[in-house]
């Protein structure tokens, strides 16, 4: 088989790169190593900046995160036993976020690939990367006891963070970490969400909580935990009950509960690798980094990936100029790294550190105390929230 760019993984990275680049008229195949329905079981964030969904737009698959997608004007910080409002709409000029979750996202993409009649093989095996530093790039794997070979010109690594592309070439990356000493526990669950105009972040002495949602029937929560908890640890209403004690009293006491329908327990992790780019092979979305889920970067950061990476390939094709695949890496880690900061910034200041002796839990109790009364802090806030500008 022969294609213009061969992208390895389905996820949201992936799939995306594939519809923008169909819009030009740009021919490629994914490479997935899952199936279809255990890449849409995954349940990840659900908080979408606007360029992502100007992208998805873009890509033609934005009519369903228009109509059903929930827009939020403000964010909540619970401290204290207090709930403090940030007015992200006020503060950024009218910007906002837009709470849709990635399952969705994932399947909005899929319909249309499928619809386009787009190559998409699934279950691929023992996927490998060859020739990237020359100009004939070549896939293989193995489907259903045969194997395969993909030439190409490009090949995007798409592959999350435990993919084939990064790990192929990991003698010449270098690699930045940092791992927290804490998990989140999540679950979801069909009851309205107790707070359904903001996404509400909370710290108190029992650790960090969050509440958000995927509509309004439909709610996702979180609690901070020992990493090594196992989720048989938590029955729903020890989970219920731990919220309620890490919220304000009068959310406490609004938070409608029911039984989970998934439960899981994640380990919070900041991690780069540089570059991005090895002759013709290209790394985004998480097999190039990944984010702690406070503050929701994840998402975004892939889809601003997509959009260098689609823009560079077309200027490729249509305008025979590399200008833009020469200046990929720089201009993606530059945002990257700006996600990275602010994550960073927004777990250490929302989580409770085992290790945290009493001065840095003051300092931490201060910068909260000056984030909510300051409106050049509480701006700086919301403008990374929103998301920065391209
Ligand atoms: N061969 C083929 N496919 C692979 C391989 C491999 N060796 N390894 C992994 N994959 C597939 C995975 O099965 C997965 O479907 O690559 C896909 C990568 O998808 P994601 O992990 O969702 O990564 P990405 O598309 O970059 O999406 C980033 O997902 O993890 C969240 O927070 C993150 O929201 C962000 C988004
Ligand atoms: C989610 O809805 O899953 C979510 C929202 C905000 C975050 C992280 C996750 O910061």
């Amino acid at each position: 088989m022969r294609t213009q760019v061969a992208i390895i993984g389905a996820g949201p990275s992936g799939l995306l790169l594939g519809q923008l680049l169909h819009k030009a008229g740009i021919d490629n195949v994914i490479v997935e190593r899952q199936s279809g329905d255990y890449v849409l079981g995954r349940i990840r964030a659900g908080i979408l900046e606007q360029v992502t969904v100007d992208l998805l737009r873009e890509a033609g698959v934005g009519q369903r995160v228009e109509r059903e997608g929930i827009v939020h004007h403000t964010i909540e910080l619970v401290f204290g036993g207090v709930r403090h409002p940030i007015d992200v709409h006020g503060l950024t000029g009218g910007k906002v976020v837009t709470a849709y979750g990635q399952t969705e996202l994932t399947h909005d993409l899929m319909d249309a690939r499928r619809e386009q009649g787009l190559p998409t093989v699934y279950e691929a095996s023992n996927v490998t990367i060859h020739d990237f530093d020359g100009t004939r790039p070549t896939v293989r794997y193995q489907k259903d006891g045969a194997s395969h070979e993909i030439a190409c010109d490009f090949i995007a690594g798409c592959d999350g963070f435990h993919g084939v592309c990064r790990q192929t070439v990991k003698d010449s990356v270098q690699e930045f970490e940092k791992v927290y000493p804490f998990g989140w526990l999540g679950v979801l669950v069909d009851v309205p969400p107790v707070s359904p105009h903001a996404i509400v972040y909370g710290n108190s002495e029992r650790g960090f909580s969050l509440c958000s949602m995927r509509s309004m029937t439909r709610s996702r929560y979180y609690v901070q935990c020992p990493v090594d908890d196992k989720v048989a640890d938590w029955s729903d209403q020890r989970f219920w009950d731990e919220l309620r004690r890490r919220l304000d009293p009068e959310l406490a006491a609004r938070v409608v509960t029911g039984p989970s329908i998934e439960k899981s327990i994640a380990p919070l992790r900041s991690f780069v690798a540089e570059p991005m780019r090895f002759g013709r092979l290209f790394l985004a979305g998480d097999a190039a980094h990944i984010v702690p889920p406070t503050g929701a970067k994840g998402l975004n950061l892939a889809a601003t990936d997509v959009k260098y990476l689609s823009g560079a390939l077309i200027e490729h094709y249509r305008e025979k100029s590399d200008a833009g695949l020469d200046t990929y890496s720089q201009r993606c880690l530059r945002r990257v790294w700006k996600a990275e900061r602010f994550s960073w910034w927004l777990t250490s200041l929302m989580h409770r550190f085992p290790d945290t002796e009493g001065f840095g839990q003051r300092v931490q109790e201060a910068e909260l105390d000056y984030l909510v009364n300051s409106r050049a802090a509480s701006t700086a806030l919301a403008e990374n929230y929103v998301g920065l500008p391209l």
